[in-house]
This record gives structure tokens, C-alpha cells and sequence, in this order.
């Protein structure tokens, strides 16, 4: 037995989806054109699995090599940073975030960590887990959205936020703008961010990591219908629809669709909609912005943080960026 403290967990998000900003989101973005879906959707507990296993694909290179950025260079980040909180947004399993804690228990800086996930079992396994590991950690984790919840995270301390994982290409340029300068709003003097960004690269590498010959990366994306036939009784045919993945130049992103093969009516009870959907009619489900480190840096200062550092993994694919609240 060992006398590890209990993680202390705090449950922001509705736990009955259907009940919150999943009927916004789903009449907002499937009740105008083009059709979208959030992807923040894509995490039910069924979907952070099937994303953990994108993880393990020989083809998804960004999770390695951010991997082995944080395996090359979590002393110098938990020492440019000084922080003694880390908060970690987008937590899911917080496997890769180890790299971190032994880093900054190391340099003896560390006293609390605060995962915060929208996918409350993960999150408490990880929660746990962690504690087990790291004697003497708080643990303070955070069911919440960081779209939503960032005046929430816990405070005190000096912190720094990681954001890992390439997960803010998910967002819109506007939705980042928004979401970069809110975390900056939260954050005291001090304080400062650690952003993963995938990098643009090969179209052919591109639509490898996000076409697995698996069928993977397909059936997580399709998951997403599965969640509105769960939560919303929506009557999605899952098997009349195709993945389609590709690489828009212009946007410098992937997009991630999803095809209707024959004409069709679903209904969607939960967020009172009737989709008629034409043959070959897309739902874009997901967007994955790469970058270029100095639009990176851009964005960071633009929201008002001053980028201290920049490290990329030996083939330049991804990029750890550390910036701090003046
Ligand atoms: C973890 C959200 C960044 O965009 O690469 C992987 C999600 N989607 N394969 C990404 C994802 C399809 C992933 N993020």
C-alpha cells in the first residue's frame, strides 16, 4: 500500500453531453453550410481509445517526434519555464506528460500537476496513475473543454500550460486567436505555455498520417457519428459513409471528411434537425493546421506571450514552443 494523496478532481463539463454545448454545436454546425462537426466530439471514451491508438501507427509521425523532443529536451523546458504547477490541457492519457513530471521532479521544482481532458474516464485513469507514480504530487485534475474553461485551472504557484500534441491545429484561425488570448488573459506574469505544433511537410507523409492502412485514423473520425446516434438518437448509417481525408495547400491543413455514398435523410431528434444529405453531400469532421515556426511565434506574441524558446525533433516535423506571460 503506499500513502500517495488522492487525486482531487473537479467535473466542469456537463456529464450528459446532450444536455450542453453537444446540441449547439451540432445545430450550429450541421443546420447551415459547409457541414461541420466539432472535434472536440471525436473524445468519447470510445474515441480517446481509438485516438490512443492512432498514437501507436507506424504512420502517425507526430506523436513521436514530439515525443522525442520532450525526450531530448524536458530538462531545459522544465528549467527555462521554472514552473512548480504543470497544467496540461488535452491531457488524454498523459503519457508523453511523464517526460515531463520525471524532468521537473528532477530539477525538485514540482508540486502539482493539473491534467485537464473532456474525456472524464481517461482523465481519472491518468489522474491516478500519476499520483501512484510521483509521491508528494498534487494531483488537481479538471474534467472541463479548454475552449470553455481556462478561467478555471487551477491557480497559485508558478505555471506553465502544455499544450501538446498538435491538438491546437484542430482549431480554426479564429478559434485560436480567441483561444491564445484567453490563456494569456489567465495567466500571471511569470507564468508561460509549452505549444506542440505539427510542421507542413509532405502532402505524401501528410495524407499518410491521416489515410492509415489500418483504418484507424477512419474509424475514429467515424466515431463522431456514432456519438450523435448515442447521445442525440440521431440515425446515422455509419456504413454509407466514406473517409476522406486530404491535404488543402492553400490552408497549409488536413481536412477531414466524411462522405455520404447514397442520398439520404437523418434525423437528429436531440438537436431537432432533419439533415438531407445528397449523394457524395461531405461533413467536415476535423481540421489539422500545420505550421511554420515563425507563424508560431507570431501568433504567440500576437496574443500578447513572448516566445523564449523553440525546439524541433532532428527532422524538423514538429516543434516545442515555450512563451511567457511578460
Ligand atoms: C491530437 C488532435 C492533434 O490532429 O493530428 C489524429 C487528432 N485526428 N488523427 C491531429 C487526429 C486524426 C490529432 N490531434
Amino acid at each position: 500500500m503506499s500513502d500517495e494523496a488522492m487525486p482531487v478532481v473537479s467535473v466542469l463539463l456537463d456529464p450528459d453531453w446532450a444536455s450542453g454545448s453537444l446540441v449547439e454545436d451540432v445545430r450550429r454546425g450541421l443546420g447551415s453550410h459547409p457541414l461541420t462537426l466539432s472535434p472536440k466530439w471525436l473524445y468519447d471514451d470510445a474515441g480517446s481509445e481509438l485516438f490512443d491508438e492512432i498514437t501507436r501507427l507506424p504512420e502517425y509521425y507526430p506523436f513521436g517526434a514530439e515525443r522525442a523532443i520532450l525526450e531530448a529536451h524536458a530538462g531545459e523546458i522544465a528549467e527555462a519555464s521554472g514552473a512548480t504547477t504543470l497544467v496540461e490541457l488535452g491531457s488524454g492519457t498523459s503519457e508523453k506528460t511523464r517526460l515531463l513530471l520525471d524532468a521537473f521532479t528532477e530539477a525538485g521544482q514540482l508540486t502539482r500537476f493539473a491534467p485537464v481532458d473532456v474525456s472524464e474516464g481517461t482523465l481519472r485513469e491518468a489522474a491516478d496513475a500519476i499520483a501512484q507514480r510521483y509521491d508528494g504530487l498534487e494531483v488537481e485534475a479538471v474534467v472541463g473543454d479548454f475552449t470553455l474553461h481556462l478561467a478555471h485551472l487551477p491557480r497559485g504557484g508558478r505555471r506553465m500550460v502544455a499544450f501538446l500534441g498538435g491538438t491546437i491545429g484542430n482549431l480554426y484561425l479564429e478559434e485560436r486567436r480567441a483561444f491564445l488570448g484567453a490563456l494569456a488573459d489567465v495567466l500571471e506574469p511569470g507564468d508561460s505555455v509549452l505549444l506542440g505544433t505539427d510542421l507542413v511537410k509532405s502532402a505524401d507523409r501528410l495524407v499518410a498520417a491521416y489515410d492509415d492502412s489500418a483504418g484507424v485514423t477512419a474509424e475514429f473520425v467515424l466515431n463522431s457519428l456514432r456519438v450523435l446516434n448515442r447521445e442525440l438518437g440521431a440515425d446515422f448509417d455509419l456504413t454509407s459513409f466514406s473517409y476522406i481525408p486530404f491535404w488543402d495547400p492553400h490552408m497549409e491543413r488536413m481536412d477531414l471528411r466524411l462522405r455520404s455514398e447514397t442520398p439520404q435523410r437523418v434525423t437528429i431528434p436531440g438537436a431537432d434537425l432533419v439533415l438531407d444529405l445528397a449523394m457524395g453531400a461531405e461533413i467536415r469532421i476535423e481540421i489539422s493546421t500545420k505550421f511554420r515556426v515563425s507563424r508560431i511565434a507570431a501568433e504567440l506574441e500576437t496574443a500578447g506571450l513572448a516566445v523564449s524558446r523553440v525546439w524541433t525533433d532532428p527532422d524538423g516535423d514538429f516543434a516545442l514552443t515555450l512563451a511567457t506571460k511578460p
